[in-house]
């Protein structure tokens, strides 16, 4: 074959070599994300998943989360009426299903043959309310963290079958539990006193001694939240988990004070940030 032609065979076979390669790596949502230290400043934890890209509290945030490198997750529970801890923030489906009615009402059967996608965008039509199970097994290959809201306190049976099965999937020490009510953090604890637990507030912010009395993980509102009582509180051993924050400006105030996490519906935008602030 002469050399010319020999060449051109070559340049064909590394540029059909590429394209294929392209192909079978998939989108750049599967690619990962890009590369850059994000450590400088505290992690992300995607909110209800990524919810300001996807709707809230699929699997389709949770894996867009996911992809965009966030590595703690945040969810709300509930249980269904057959005791299934289910994922979904109201205490009824209408604003996120095209369904009707109260959650604990529901059977598992019921709520999956709700839409949870197409209130959001057209794209996720056809997307269902999760189990939690599936949620923290999508988590698992990327060796993920959750913030598990538990919007009600459950009963003693639900809450047995609950830790039953974290412990049996092998996550409980990946999970806090979190919730606005100090007694289902006090059952938690209770039936299981390793388990990590956190309270969340929405307004008045409560001092050192009160945090501690439901964990050593603190939520609350950022609108209560002042570089003093940051200080307060990290001075106590307590770790800080401000939400919700959208704002670069918050997100570098908070990094400066030192919060253990940030807590936003937008996880990738925050990476995007961290890796600029993080390559200076
Ligand atoms: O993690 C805290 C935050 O999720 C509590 O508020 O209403 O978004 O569940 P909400
Ligand atoms: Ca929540």
């Amino acid at each position: 074959m002469p050399a010319r032609r020999l060449v051109t065979c070559l340049a064909t076979l590394l540029v059909t070599t590429g394209v294929v390669l392209a192909l079978l790596a998939g989108p750049a949502l599967a690619a990962g994300p890009a590369a850059g230290s994000t450590a400088c400043v505290p992690p992300p934890v995607a909110h209800r998943g990524a919810s300001a890209g996807a709707p809230e509290n699929t699997r389709p945030a949770f894996a867009r989360a996911l992809a965009a490198g966030a590595r703690i997750l945040e969810m709300d529970v509930r249980f269904t009426a057959d005791g299934v801890p289910v994922v979904l923030h109201d205490a009824t489906v209408a604003r996120t299903t095209n369904g009707r009615g109260a959650v604990a009402t529901m059977s598992l059967a019921t709520l999956r043959r709700l839409d949870a996608g197409s209130w959001f965008s057209r794209a996720y039509r056809g997307t269902t309310v999760p189990t939690l199970w599936e949620v923290l097994g999508d988590g698992k290959r990327y060796h993920a963290s959750y913030l598990v809201e538990l919007k009600v306190v459950p009963t003693t049976e639900q809450l047995r079958r609950l830790l039953g099965r974290f412990n049996g999937l092998g996550v409980s020490d990946r999970v806090t539990v979190t919730s606005f009510h100090p007694e289902a953090l006090s059952a938690v604890r209770a039936a299981q006193p390793t388990m990590r637990t956190a309270l969340i507030d929405a307004s008045t912010p409560r001092p050192p001694d009160a945090v501690l009395a439901m964990g050593t993980s603190y939520l609350p509102n950022v609108g209560a939240v002042t570089s003093d009582a940051v200080a307060r509180w990290r001075g106590a051993g307590i770790s800080v988990y401000p939400w919700t924050v959208g704002r670069q400006a918050t997100w570098a105030r908070l990094a400066a004070d030192g919060v253990a996490a940030v807590i936003t519906n937008r996880p990738a935008p925050y990476l995007d940030w961290a890796r600029r602030v993080c390559a200076r």
